[in-house]
Parts: structure tokens; sequence; C-alpha cells
């Protein structure tokens, strides 16, 4: 075991970090380039039984945020039992989770059929409690892998349907699918630029990260020892960390990579251990057992702005919801205007600023 290792329901991972479950993992080819690559793991596209219609255009992106139309596999299951899963396991060298949907009568015959690939099963389930228990009820019946729920951050009393899907059978889960529906539109054409059923989209990348860790961490007080597998917005060696400190114990990332290129998994893992030697932290498993705290440890005080280091950039004076900043020798803060809010110090591109946070 090195120190970006770790073990989880008998399974050794090398580093913490996947793909998830996505257009980068719908072919045999793209499995290899996991295979292939420095991630921990390899994860499935959604796997059901017919393949899946998707409206093309499906994905778009701007700088942090992905939409999409996707729905499942556009292939069917016979496709993966038959070609993909039978060719990648003779090359497999890492753990492998196979991602399936979506009703009980589905998992009858996919379960049986997938088992022998699969380390781990990862279900996207929908917000219904009801489903949920024939449906995990079903795949525990057909499998000795453990399964992991994929939960929606839609479902409301998450901690409640969670407790519910480990009562039927349920060893973990993967927290969180994309958030929305959302609309883009294509104001050229005057018409939305994708969409389902009216212009619904799914919305992905570093803009629901803080969603997805929100949700991360209430998971992780409610259930101390529950597997649990984070997604949602992870761009960088430092998300990585930070989920595991809110309570993850791997990490899977897509949308990322759909924004900048597959090169970003090999790179995040090529950073974590500066990153954890920057924030002076030995291993996942340390940084996993960190109790997360709750409470801010900023100042809270008036921004004191070290002025070597200040490029006269004037962001800082730009966004001062108060306008307490100005620029007249050097940036000055007038006291009895600022709130003490944090914004300057956070937008500083030169970390210039102390004092708030
Ligand atoms: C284009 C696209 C296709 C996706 N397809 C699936 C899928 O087939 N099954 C699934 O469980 N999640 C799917 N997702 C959701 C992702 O696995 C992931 O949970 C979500 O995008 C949040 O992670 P990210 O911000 O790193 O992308 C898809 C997301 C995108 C952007």
């Amino acid at each position: 075991m090195n120190n970006l290792s770790v073990s989880l329901l008998g399974i050794n991972f090398d580093n913490p970090l996947m793909p998830a479950s996505g257009p980068l993992v719908g072919t045999l080819d793209n499995l290899r380039f996991f295979n292939d690559s420095t991630t921990g793991a390899v994860v499935t596209k959604t796997i059901s039984i017919e393949a899946a219609r998707v409206a093309k255009p499906c994905i778009v992106a701007s700088k942090h945020t992905v939409y999409n139309t996707e729905l499942w596999s556009e292939k069917p299951y016979t496709a993966w039992t038959e070609d993909i899963l039978p060719e990648f396991m003779k090359e497999k060298r890492k753990p492998l989770i196979v991602s399936l949907g979506y009703t009980a009568a589905d998992a009858e015959i996919l379960v049986p059929a997938l088992t022998e690939f699969a380390d781990f099963f990862e279900v996207s389930t929908h917000y219904g409690k009801d489903e949920l228990r024939p449906l995990v009820s079903t795949i525990v019946q057909h499998t000795d892998k453990p399964l992991f729920i994929k939960l929606s951050p839609h479902v409301e009393d998450y901690i409640g349907f969670i407790s519910e899907a480990v009562k039927y059978g349920a060893r973990g889960v993967v927290a969180v699918n994309s958030v929305g529906p959302g609309t883009v539109i294509d104001l050229k054409r005057r018409a939305v630029t994708l969409g389902l059923e009216g212009g619904k989209s799914w919305i992905s990348g570093p803009a629901i990260k803080p969603i997805a860790l929100n949700r991360v961490m209430n998971i992780r007080r409610a259930f101390p020892d529950l597997p649990l597998i984070a997604t949602g917005g992870v761009a960088s060696a430092e998300d990585v960390l930070e989920f595991i400190l809110a309570g993850a114990d791997l990490v899977q990332m897509l949308s990322a990579a759909l924004i900048n290129g597959r090169r970003v998994y090999d790179q995040i893992i090529e950073d974590l251990p500066g990153a954890m030697a920057r924030y002076g932290i030995e291993s996942m498993e340390s940084l996993r057992k960190t109790p997360l705290n709750l409470e801010p440890q900023g100042q809270g005080g008036h921004p004191v702005i070290d002025h070597d280091t200040c490029t006269r950039c004037m962001i800082c004076v730009r966004v001062c919801p108060e306008q307490a900043l100005s620029l007249r020798e050097v940036i000055t803060c007038d006291t009895h205007k600022c709130m003490r809010c944090g914004l300057c110090q956070s937008r500083c591109p030169v970390s210039a600023i102390e004092g708030v946070l």
C-alpha cells in the first residue's frame, strides 16, 4: 500500500480517482484507456436491457459546466456481456465497477449476466422510495458483489433513502448524479441548443461541486462507516482531497474531462502527492479519518492587504459589495463601510489579502 491507496470492502485501489459513468466509459476502447491510465478503477456507462436512443446533439459544455441529455448506454446489454466485457477481462488490471439501470425487472436479467465481470455494482436510482426496495432487493438476490446505489441530488430525504437502501442490502453509496433540469438557449436560432421533453438537460461539472460536497459530508455524518464514492464537479487534486476530507472513500470524475480532455485523470493523480505535501496530508486513509471541522476557522476581521504582494489589479475594488476598497497610493479599506464578508480575499488572484477568511 502506498499513501494514495485505498482499501474498500476488501478491494484495493491504487489511488481514489476513477471515471464516473458516462460517454468516456461506453466502449471497449474507452474502457481500455482507463485500464492503461493511472486511475484507481474503471467504471462502465450505465448498462440496460435495450440500447438507449439518444436525441442529438446531447452534450455541450462551457468552462465550468456540462449540460447533457444522455440516457444509458447506446448499446444493448448483450453487446456488453458478449463483446465488450469479455474482451476487457482479458486485459483487466484494476477494479471494475459495473453501472446498471433501471428497474427491478431489468435487474433480474442484467445482474446474472454481468456479475462475473463486476467487482462492485452501481445502480442509478431515481427519486421514489417505492421503486427502491424491489430494485435493490432484486440486485442483491442475484449477486454476491457489493451494490452501491447512485443518488440523485434531487432526493430530498436522502438520509432516509439511503437507510432504506441499506436495509434492503445496498453496501454503499455513490453521490451524486447530475443536477437539474436546466436549459441551454441558442439565441441566434431562437431555440434550445439541446433538450429532452421541452428543452430539459442535466447539469454537471465544477458548478455542482458544492452540492455534491454537501451531500457527501452529510451522508458521512449520518453513516460513519458506509462505503461512499463521491462524484460531482471534481477537476483538480485539491478537489479529490476535499471530497475525501468530507467523507468519501473514493472519487469519480467525468465532466472536467469532457471540458478539458481525458488527460486530466493522469494529471490529477500526478498532482496528488504534491497537493498532499502542501496541505500536510500523509495518506488518503489518514485524511479520510480526519474529522471535518464544521465551524469556519476564518478570522472575520477587516481585510489586511500585503502591499508588496498586491499587483493593484483592482479586482477587490471592483467586487467589494460595500465599495469599501479603493486605490489611493495602495489599496485601502474603509473599515466603516467594510462588512467583513470575505469576498475580496476569496477573489484576490495573488493571495495578497488576509484577515477575513
Ligand atoms: C454526458 C454525461 C453522461 C452521463 N451518463 C451517465 C450514465 O450513463 N449513468 C450514470 O449513472 N451517470 C451518468 N452521468 C452522470 C455522471 O456519472 C456524474 O454523476 C455527474 O456528471 C457528476 O460528476 P461530474 O461533475 O464529474 O461529471 C452522465 C453525465 C454526463 C455529463
